[in-house]
């Protein structure tokens, strides 16, 4: 397939990166990729970014068949630009495809054209402490069309926006609030799909977490509401007697790529890590006897996200004396060091452009 590459007439300001934050602004040129079933992916063509028009019965509006993706470009220090296992998100993306039933891309394919996409916009990677250049793959059903069926047709695009922090924190403890009465994602579900209807699932919970005067919502599975998946829209780790666990992937919990990592580096550096049930009652038990020692997230948007302390009800608990654990910081530190080429790539993770 040829990649048609379509320049704009004009050019938009750049911002100043010391005053990013997150998913506002957008660059000047976007990826896009058309499907219908004779031609299955035609038309890849990098084009000036622009609105989508669309009919109001295009299907990804009404029933949400859509899939999207999130990983960064980071700016070195000598100036080059790099992303972190690109393949992994576009892996990913085809699994969530195929649970929404949208025809799979060529990863391959789809990773040369970000990479050219990139090349088009490399003064737009910021070179700021903590910054970089977030980068959203996206697929929507387009068929105008009210029934309910998997559409014919199909969008791809990929937006790209300079980001600083996503937390308002920074690197810094958030506070979890703990829901018994909603859930995220069920067994049997798409809570494994990085798919639109989870995020919109996840709202009114968050919303209430915010009342409460809480960053982010603890979610429990939804058949017993007791065992741990994920935290805001992070995975998430617990240091329990010097050991690290994380919630084994159990189809309802988005197999993410900062987590993986995590366990890997964990396995390197000789700690023993498992990925188990874990259920909320376990961690207030290990808290009264003093032995839960970190609690934290992971995601792509905020690499390690501390949890300073947890409401579960009506009991209260502080972590980590409400500070950045050591193994949260350490992590932070590996991860961030190897995304920005401060450090040797333990794991072929890096992919230059
Ligand atoms: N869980 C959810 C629901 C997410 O949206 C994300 C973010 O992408 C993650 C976990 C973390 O995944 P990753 O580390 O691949 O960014
Ligand atoms: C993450 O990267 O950790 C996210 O959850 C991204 C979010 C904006 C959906």
């Amino acid at each position: 397939m040829k990649l048609t590459i379509i320049e704009a007439d004009q050019l938009k300001t750049k911002p100043d990166d010391s005053k990013l934050g997150f998913g506002t602004l957008f660059t000047d040129y976007m990826f896009n990729m058309d499907y219908n079933p004779e031609d299955g992916w035609y038309n890849p063509r990098i084009e000036p970014y622009a609105s989508i028009d669309m009919d109001p019965a295009t299907m990804v509006l009404h029933y949400g068949q859509g899939v999207f993706e999130g990983l960064k470009a980071y700016r070195t220090e000598k100036g080059a630009i790099q992303l972190f296992r690109p393949r992994d998100n576009f892996k990913r993306m085809n699994n969530s495809s195929r649970l929404l039933c949208i025809p799979e891309i060529d990863e391959d394919f789809v990773l040369d054209c970000l990479k050219k996409l990139l090349n088009i916009e490399k003064d737009w990677v910021p070179s700021a402490s903590g910054t970089s250049l977030y980068i959203r793959p996206t697929i929507i059903a387009t068929d105008p069309f009210l029934g309910v069926r998997a559409s014919h047709t199909y969008r791809f695009f990929i937006i790209l926006s300079p980001v600083g922090a996503y937390y308002a924190e920074g690197f810094n403890p958030v506070k979890i609030w703990v829901t018994r009465k909603h859930v995220r994602a069920v067994r049997g579900g798409v809570g494994e799909a990085k798919t639109p209807g989870n995020y919109a699932a996840s709202l009114y919970a968050g919303e209430q977490a915010h009342k409460h005067g809480y960053t982010q919502v603890l979610w429990l599975d939804g058949n017993e509401q007791e065992y741990i998946e994920e935290v805001g829209a992070m995975n998430i780790f617990f240091v329990i007697n010097g050991e690290l666990i994380t919630p084994m992937l159990n189809g309802s919990i988005l197999p993410g790529i900062t987590r993986d990592s995590v366990i890997a580096l964990a396995k390197m550096w000789g700690i023993k890590v498992a990925e188990r049930k874990i259920g909320i009652s376990e961690v207030l038990d290990v808290h009264a006897s003093g032995k839960l020692e970190e609690i934290f997230g992971s995601g792509t948007a905020a690499v390690i996200s501390p949890v300073g302390e947890i409401k579960v009800g009506d009991t209260v608990i502080t972590i980590s004396d409400g500070k950045v654990g050591t193994l949260a910081n350490r992590f932070y530190n590996e991860l961030t060091n190897i995304q920005y080429g401060k450090i040797k790539d333990p794991a072929q993770w890096i992919e230059p452009i």
